[in-house]
């Protein structure tokens, strides 16, 4: 993994690092860049046999891995999941707030519950991790990250939801930072832009779209989950020692264009969905 190429190897050696939805994808990957630095790393998610596939991955990089399913929606499951960690692998030095809902719907068909819902895992759920974390995280001095979307900033179509959650985390990000700051805790987003292979990506974009998105690029690629990795890890280490406060965009400049390319393959996406419903 190239961050072992530009990192010491052994930078995050006997710490903790507990990743929200790191089962799969970008979380996952940000797990993998810690684990391949040393780090022992914790992961929650709903779903058992995901968490214990992916912790088997970690293990092959030598990190000791405590794969432990909760709903972050859960705050009484949450506190369980840290508890547990922390006699495994030691209070917590880097907490990662990943998990996340999403799906295209345009505003006026969605459902009351359908808004609650992406709230409820996403900015919730990021405020129950980040409370339930607060008394390791303020032992270690550590470091707490969101995953937060260009949505937050940038309306884009169909994604009520997700900007209101997400637009949420950052503004949480910032109090918290402001709060934390005193016992040494450092909070930042992370907003990715899009990330090639995921299940995102998936929800929001057909395959046909691939080359549309990444001529909207200005660095003309799309992003790899080892991109978010490399970020989270550089923002977790001393390097970043006087950053708090900061939503860091690692989206190729993809933001600059606006969300134009977006919403039109997005709308694109959501016809084809209607004519395949119809004709089933
Ligand atoms: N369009 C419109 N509404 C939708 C929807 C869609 N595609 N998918 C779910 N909803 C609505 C449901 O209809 C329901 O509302 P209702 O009770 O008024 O009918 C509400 O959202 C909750 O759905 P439910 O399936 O019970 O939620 P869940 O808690 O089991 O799952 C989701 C959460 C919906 C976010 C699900 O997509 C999920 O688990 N996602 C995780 C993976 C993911 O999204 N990855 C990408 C991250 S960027
Ligand atoms: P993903 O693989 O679906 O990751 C989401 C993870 O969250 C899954 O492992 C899922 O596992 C878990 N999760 C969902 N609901 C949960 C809940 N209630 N409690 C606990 N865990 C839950 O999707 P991804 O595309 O990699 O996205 C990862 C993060 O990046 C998200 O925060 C997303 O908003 C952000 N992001 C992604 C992109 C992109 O291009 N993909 C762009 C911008 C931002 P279970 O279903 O097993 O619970």
């Amino acid at each position: 993994m190239q961050v072992s190429q530009y990192f010491a190897r052994d930078l995050f050696r006997d710490r903790t690092v507990f990743v929200t939805g790191g089962g799969s994808g970008i979380n996952l990957g940000i797990a993998r860049n810690f684990a391949a630095l040393g780090a022992n790393i914790a992961l929650c998610g709903r779903t058992q046999e995901r968490l214990d596939a992916a912790a088997e991955e970690l293990r092959a990089l030598g990190a000791k891995a405590c794969p432990v399913a909760a709903d972050v929606r859960d705050y009484a499951a949450l506190e369980a999941a840290f508890a547990r960690s922390r006699a495994e692998l030691g209070p917590m030095d880097v907490l990662v707030c990943g998990a996340a809902g999403n799906f295209l719907v345009p505003a006026e068909k969605l459902s009351a519950n359908g808004f609650k819902t992406v709230v409820d895992i996403d900015l919730l759920g990021s405020f129950n991790a980040s409370r339930a974390a607060f008394a390791q995280l303020k032992e270690t001095k550590g470091v707490l990250i969101y995953i937060s979307a260009g949505m937050a900033y940038m309306p884009h179509a169909y994604q009520v939801h997700v900007g209101a959650a997400k637009a949420g985390i950052d503004m949480m990000m910032r109090n918290l930072a402001l709060e934390w700051g005193g016992y040494g805790i450092r909070v930042n987003s992370i907003v990715p832009g899009p990330i090639e292979g995921t299940e995102g990506m998936k929800r929001l974009a057909s395959p046909e779209a691939k080359q549309a998105i990444i001529d909207a690029v200005p660095l003309r690629r799309m992003g790899t989950v080892d991109d978010i990795g490399q970020t989270a890890v550089f923002l977790a280490s001393p390097l970043a020692s006087y950053i708090s406060g900061c939503v860091v965009v690692c989206d190729g400049g993809a933001n600059l264009a606006g969300s134009g390319q977006f919403n039109a393959g997005a709308e694109r996406m959501l016809q084809k969905m209607a004519m395949q419903a119809t004709r089933s």
